[in-house]
């Protein structure tokens, strides 16, 4: 195992959907193989930066603490814990915000996005979430950060926001690194050149990992595709049976020359099929984990409770090194 330091977060959004788990849960559960130390953060904080509603939070927390032990997470291996538990957190993000320029927080995609078609511009809170998520990162001295390609540019801010650090008070942060997932984004079977999404509000676009096999048969069949039925790969000009094909790879491990080879003569009606029962294979298993954890909320409140007395017994050493810095 690597000695160095992974720390990654996910938004308590509930029960994951296929591109969570495809796109980063799957990796997570490797990358315990791989490093001695890791960190896996449920970033409540970052979920308030949109509206919610606190009861609906309250128990996405816990499906989402359910659904990531459920994918293999491992408390004994992983620092599994919720953000605002260690108020470090916050506080950390006061001093790098203080070290950080608005023109290059407005530069930023996520901001761009999420705030255009907002009548005001958007929460400060929505504004300046990539320092929290520097801070999220830099408290734990972590050199590793599993994301994916859509999260590069607030590694790279992260990056800057550390050296600023160093360069300012004197030399304490680790540059971290990124650990760029395999996987392809999965897409909106609704919408194939879109990128799959909880917030995605079109019904039969999304697939959660708790899904009955008929519904995700339904999705499946009435997934987008185009009017060619052979199964091929090629993203540009057949977005559809493409992300049926990257769905297929991610599930079985499979390449995709390996999955489009194995699929010759199918068209495309009946290859939804055999990607549907692909994923209902790879997924019944968890989901019936997954149900069986929810039932049990006392053991998912001590498993958090455990992860956020190990995240403060490594961020509070951290913090004292870092205030000593500032002055304060
Ligand atoms: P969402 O975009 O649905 O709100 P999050 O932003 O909470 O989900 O993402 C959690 C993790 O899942 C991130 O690492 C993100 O890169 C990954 N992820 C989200 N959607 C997809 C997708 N469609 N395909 C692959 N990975 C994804
Ligand atoms: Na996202």
């Amino acid at each position: 195992k690597v000695a160095n330091r992974v720390f990654s977060g996910i938004q308590p959004t509930g029960v994951p959907h296929l591109g969570n788990y495809l796109g980063a849960i799957e990796n997570w559960v490797k990358l315990q193989d791989e490093y001695s130390s890791i960190l896996y953060s449920i970033v409540d904080l970052h979920s308030i930066t949109v509206p919610q509603d606190s009861g609906k939070l309250r128990q996405n927390i816990l499906e989402m603490t359910a659904s990531l032990l459920a994918c293999g997470i491992n408390p004994e291996q992983s620092v599994l814990f919720q953000q605002s538990k260690v108020s470090e957190h916050t506080e950390l993000a006061w001093i790098l915000s203080c070290l950080t320029s608005m023109p290059r927080l407005r530069h930023l995609p996520q901001w761009k996005m999420k705030s255009s078609g907002q009548k005001e511009e958007g929460s400060l809170g929505l504004f300046t979430y990539p320092v929290l998520q520097s801070a999220d990162i830099l408290l734990y001295k972590s050199t590793h950060v599993p994301v994916g390609e859509d999260q590069m540019q607030h590694l790279e801010l992260t990056q800057d926001v550390a050296r600023i650090f160093n360069n300012h008070y004197g030399h304490l942060f680790p540059i971290p690194r990124a650990i760029l997932s395999e996987t392809k984004k999965i897409k909106s079977l609704r919408n194939p050149i879109a990128k799959m999404s909880k917030s995605d509000t079109q019904t039969l676009a999304t697939v959660s990992i708790t899904d009955s096999p008929e519904d995700i048969l339904l999705k499946f069949r009435k997934a987008v595709t185009d009017f060619t039925s052979e199964v091929t790969y090629d993203p540009e000009t057949r977005p559809g049976v493409s992300n049926l094909v990257t769905v297929h790879a991610a599930v079985t491990g499979l390449t995709v020359e390996e999955v489009v080879h194995q699929s010759k003569g199918l068209d495309t009606a009946r290859y939804k099929y055999v990607v549907a029962e692909t994923v209902i294979e790879k997924f019944t298993p968890i989901k019936n984990e997954i149900e069986r954890l929810k039932a049990e909320k006392g053991f998912l409140e001590q498993v958090l409770n455990c992860g956020a007395e190990k995240a403060k017994e490594l961020a509070g050493p951290i913090y004292h090194e870092i205030r000593k810095l500032v002055g304060f």
